[in-house]
């Protein structure tokens, strides 16, 4: 029998960032790279569900510290990186899930304002903030960054102009990062769920008619829980997959595979 591999899993005393970390999809993500032994980092606008997402695991015994950053407004993705950096030493692991779809409207009566509010938020503060982290981790010789996709990443949903925008570009920013980084052990990928239960798809989960339609398109036939999202994230940042760059992982219950 081969000997028993070390667990590749485990990301003891590595430096996780994970963005919009106060609820949802992020929290999860927060609460299981902590599990596995991170120091975590949340990140995101309101700091008192980041503090108590915080507070959380660290009473559970983990390792975690909130701060605040809107990650559509450059300076405060700047500061992030260099608090990060202060503190903790250079991040091993960037999660960039904080993200927003706030309108579904046609796409000709999409204004402009609400189109930059989306790219802001979805494709410039992933850049800014892939930049800023990424140079740590350039410097550091190592690093894994974790984008949040989406199933609109690579198929266009109906009144989710901008939004699908957003994440093509950054399905197309990670691959573009993952090439020019790759060389200096910087890892880039993507994790692109389907419909999962959280605030922000709650609208559509309620509406009865919609909820139905969506599941019929749906091979598994159900949404996604926040933990199954976080399974692919853990293994991306982990050295589970040291030889993977570039690539987006569907976590979408078949919808891309009809
Ligand atoms: N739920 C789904 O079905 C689904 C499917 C595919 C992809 N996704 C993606 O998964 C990610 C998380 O989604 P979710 O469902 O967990 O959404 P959610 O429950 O609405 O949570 C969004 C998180 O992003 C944060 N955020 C929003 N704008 C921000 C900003 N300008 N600066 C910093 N943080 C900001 C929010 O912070 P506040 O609490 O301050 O608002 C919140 O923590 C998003 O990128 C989303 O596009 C979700």
């Amino acid at each position: 029998m081969m000997p028993a591999p070390a667990d590749m899993f485990d990301l003891s005393d590595r430096v996780c960032v994970v963005t919009g970390g106060g609820r949802g999809i992020g929290k999860r993500i927060a609460h299981d790279l902590a599990a596995r032994g991170a120091c975590v980092v949340v990140a995101g606008r309101t700091l008192d569900t980041l503090s108590a997402t915080s507070r959380e695991i660290v009473e559970q015994g983990g390792k975690a510290t909130a701060i605040a950053a809107d990650m559509s407004v450059e300076g405060d993705v700047v500061q992030l990186a260099s608090q990060v950096a202060e503190r903790f030493g250079p991040a091993h692991v960037l999660v960039n899930n904080a993200g927003i779809n706030p309108i579904y409207k046609p796409p000709e009566a999409t204004s402009t304002a609400e189109w930059n509010d989306i790219i802001a938020v979805n494709l410039s503060g992933v850049f800014v903030a892939c930049r800023e982290f990424g140079r740590q981790m350039l410097e550091a010789g190592r690093g894994s960054i974790v984008n949040m996709s989406s199933i609109a990443g690579s198929v266009g949903l109906a009144k989710t102009a901008a939004y699908c925008a957003s994440k093509g570009g950054l399905e197309l920013l990670t691959r573009s990062l993952a090439v020019d980084w790759a060389p200096k052990d910087v890892r880039v990928n993507a994790v692109a769920p389907g419909f999962v239960e959280t605030d922000l798809t709650r609208g559509m989960i309620e509406h009865a008619a919609l909820s139905e339609r969506l599941l019929k398109r749906t091979p598994m036939q159900r949404f996604a829980q926040v933990e199954e999202i976080a399974g692919a994230v853990i293994y991306l940042a982990s050295d589970a997959s040291r030889y993977v760059t570039g690539q987006t992982i569907g976590v979408d219950g078949g919808w891309t595979a009809a």
